[in-house]
């Protein structure tokens, strides 16, 4: 279990303006955190800041160190040490292998954004014995998203990350979480026709909210990994056990949705 304490920890949730990320600072918000929802889209971050009761909405690009870092001193200073970083932004670019400005942008916001803001924040998190970083992957980061190559491979990177931060940190006071989801109700599925079919074809489609009230619960538990589709670790148990198996089965499903 954890100590973790949200009553007035300072939290950011990156990629806020919309689908996960808002409904994860509106959680932290009704649990007593002051958070700082942050988007590329700053009109819409402070929108969506108004609507549910964060304490402020701000602009960045996570994937440019220099606005990153100019984002985590501006809530630093404006709301005190972060306590909890939600590194959560995220990109759906680049159907097939992509085109390489799809495998930047995901590289960028999918893998060195969560270097970024762990370089700056992990030092004081560690010497303070405790901080909470969760980073946003996704199902494609254990699995596949046979859509998109740049997606898939990007979230595997975001994945590893986690798991290096969690070994590195994890025993030094400070949390690290994963956050595994597959279909949820947001902007980004809405607005990917293929990559909606995919994922509804292989399970349930759940909600924002119900996806940021397991990360509220992994927080409490000091669990490293949160699946809200938790039939994800069978198939990542049975992509483990039979490579070849698992890979077959994927050509079938690839075939049956006709991509
Ligand atoms: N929706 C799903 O089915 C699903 C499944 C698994 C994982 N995820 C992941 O969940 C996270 C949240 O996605 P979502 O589904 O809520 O989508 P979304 O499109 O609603 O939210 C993503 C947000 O990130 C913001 N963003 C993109 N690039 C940014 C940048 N460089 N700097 C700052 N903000 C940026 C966008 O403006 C957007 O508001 C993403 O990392 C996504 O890959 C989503």
């Amino acid at each position: 279990m954890s100590d973790i304490e949200f009553r007035d920890a300072v939290a950011v949730v990156t990629g806020g303006a919309g689908g996960i990320g808002r409904a994860l600072g509106a959680r932290l918000s009704a649990e007593g955190a002051r958070v700082a929802l942050v988007d590329l889209d700053e009109a819409a971050a402070a929108a969506a800041a108004a609507e549910t009761g964060a304490a402020v909405g701000l602009g960045a690009d996570v994937g440019d160190e220099t606005s990153l870092r100019a984002m985590i001193d501006r809530v630093e200073g404006d709301l005190g040490t972060i306590d909890i970083y939600c590194s959560n932004a995220g990109v759906a670019t680049g159907g097939g292998l992509g085109e390489d400005g799809d495998w930047e942008v995901s590289w960028r916001v999918h893998a060195l954004a969560h270097v970024h803001a762990a370089r700056v924040l992990m030092p004081g998190m560690a010497a303070r014995g405790s901080g909470v970083f969760v980073v946003t992957a996704s199902a494609a980061g254990l699995l596949m998203l046979m859509q998109s190559a740049p997606y898939t491979v990007t979230k595997h990177a975001a994945v590893a990350i986690a798991e290096w931060l969690a070994v590195r940190h994890g025993g030094s006071g400070v949390q690290v979480h994963c956050l595994c989801p597959q279909g949820v109700r947001t902007p980004m599925l809405e607005g990917d026709s293929g990559g909606r079919s995919e994922v509804g074809s292989s399970g349930r489609i759940l909600e924002p909210d119900q996806v940021a009230g397991e990360v509220i619960v992994a927080i409490r538990e000091n669990r490293f990994l949160v699946l809200p589709h938790p039939e994800v670790h069978d198939y990542e148990t049975a992509k483990v056990a039979d490579r070849d198996r698992w890979l077959g089965g994927m050509r079938r499903l690839l075939s049956r949705l006709g991509q």
